[in-house]
């Protein structure tokens, strides 16, 4: 870890958050007019912070569901649109690179300026690299392992929502959301509970690509980071000559894979599960909450019926689509369901308008909780890379809903919200709800 600089962990940054500080760059650097945009360049972050994106994919799916955008705001590049080609993308790995020196897996180009800075992930790796560092956290995610950590979350979760008030108004986002995601991982980690609220921190930094692109924000989020990585390495040190312990950072240390990572990698990894983990499940949260009040007769479906649970948590994360796209490089000239791709061209994966694609979601736009095919989304991708901690997040969801029902909880969205503004992550950043019974 010698590029890191001197850390002072007891005096860590904890303003502004990602979201403040993106707020100011955008006073200072405002968007480009609607009337001027591309309509078809859904890399826009304001389509989704204004909830503006369905049009125009409905419109690309019914007319050209692969088509390209040129000089968009992050460049050129192709739009991927229904479900089949994003399938069949995903399904050509060694052709569609997600390796970040093609250029990674979000829309935006990874900040080469310092390949110091650049922590190695496996999500952004290709074979053979990418195998061997996923067999290092696959066995975290086992039904075994989620079998050993389903107590301790239900429990959690129970806490936190006999903590919430009732006919009073709250932030869902703040209260629920983000505590039961920064606890879960605080779980899997062994993460100090008392600073469990950073994990959240961290991610916001790490994961926004809007943020990834300010350039006068570069330092300041780089500090950050490297804050985090100094933190991480502080535990890691703790564990590496303890006793294994059944967290993760232990696991991974104790891994025989771990034999071929270099403390880079392992952090770069560490990263990776943090943000993976983070704003995806935090926003299918806050999905339960908005989603199901969206859909009164289908929450009551859920309400009279809780058998229906486990469907109805693969149709939220259908509906919410937390991550909206991941991104692919060609690495040969390809001809993809009769379009031209280039070497070298960016290719978008749209997995927030595959999930709305009515040829395989017939109404696509409503949540049917009891939907038969809701099992069949793309929210975690699909192929090589499809989700690792898709389990994880299926249970912790699951155990959300139930504990839910248990206390006969309806969670009422109030109507006042406010959305990520960002084409990558896709939900909220506040969610005001009151709760009654049913
Ligand atoms: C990969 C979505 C929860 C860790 C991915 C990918 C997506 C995704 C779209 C990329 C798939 C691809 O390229 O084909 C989601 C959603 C979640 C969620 C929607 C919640 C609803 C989690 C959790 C963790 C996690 C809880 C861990 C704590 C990862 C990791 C990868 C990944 C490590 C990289 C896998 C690889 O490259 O082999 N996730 N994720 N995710 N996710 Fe998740």
């Amino acid at each position: 870890m010698a590029s890191v600089p001197q850390i002072d962990l007891d005096n860590l940054t904890t303003s502004p958050t990602a979201d403040e500080a993106l707020e100011e760059w955008y006073k200072r650097n405002p968007p480009v007019a609607d009337s001027e945009a591309n309509p078809w360049d859904v890399s826009r972050a304001e389509l989704y912070s204004k909830d503006l994106w369905r049009k125009p994919f409905a419109e690309m799916r019914a007319t050209a569901p692969i088509n390209k955008v040129e000089g968009g705001v992050h460049g050129d590049f192709w739009n991927i649109t229904t479900y089949k080609p994003i399938q069949h993308v995903e399904a050509l790995p060694d052709i569609y690179s997600s390796d970040v020196s093609h250029g990674g897996i979000t829309i935006a180009e990874p900040d080469f300026d310092d390949s110091d800075f650049q922590l190695p992930m496996f999500i952004a790796m290709d074979r053979p690299k990418h195998t061997g560092q996923r067999r290092t956290v696959a066995p975290a995610f086992t039904p075994t392992e989620m079998k050993r950590m389903e107590d301790e979350i239900r429990q959690r979760t129970g806490e936190v929502l006999d903590s919430l008030p009732w006919g009073e108004k709250f932030d869902w986002v703040d209260k629920v959301s983000i505590e039961l995601t920064t606890g879960m991982l605080a779980i899997l980690f062994g993460f100090p509970w008392e600073d469990r609220r950073l994990l959240t921190y961290w991610s916001d930094w790490a994961g926004d690509v809007e943020l990834s692109c300010a350039e006068d924000l570069t330092e300041q989020r780089r500090h950050i980071l490297y804050e985090m990585g100094a933190y991480f390495t502080k535990l890691w040190n703790e564990r590496v000559d303890a006793e294994p312990t059944p967290d993760l950072i232990s696991m991974m240390i104790h891994s025989e894979h771990m034999r071929d990572m270099d403390p880079m990698e392992f952090m770069g990894n560490l990263v990776l599960l943090i943000v993976g983990g983070n704003d995806t499940t935090r926003n299918t949260m806050s999905g339960v909450a908005y989603g199901l009040g969206q859909f009164p007769e289908e929450r009551e479906k859920l309400q009279q019926n809780p058998d229906l649970i486990p469907n109805a948590v693969q149709e939220i994360i259908r509906w919410q689509t937390p991550l909206a796209h991941m991104r692919r490089t060609a690495l040969e000239d390809h001809d993809l369901f009769g379009n031209q791709i280039k070497k070298g061209d960016k290719v978008v994966l749209w997995y927030i308008s595959a999930n709305r694609d009515e040829e395989v979601f017939p109404e696509a736009d409503k949540i049917i909780v009891d939907r038969d095919n809701a099992r069949r989304h793309l929210a975690f991708g699909y192929g090589i890379h499809r989700c690792v901690g898709a389990r994880l997040a299926e249970m912790q969801i699951r155990i959300l809903l139930e504990e839910m029902h248990k206390r006969r909880m309806q969670v009422n969205p109030t109507g006042k919200h406010r959305r990520v503004h960002a084409c990558f992550v896709h939900g909220f950043r506040e969610l005001e709800v009151e709760l009654s019974k049913y």
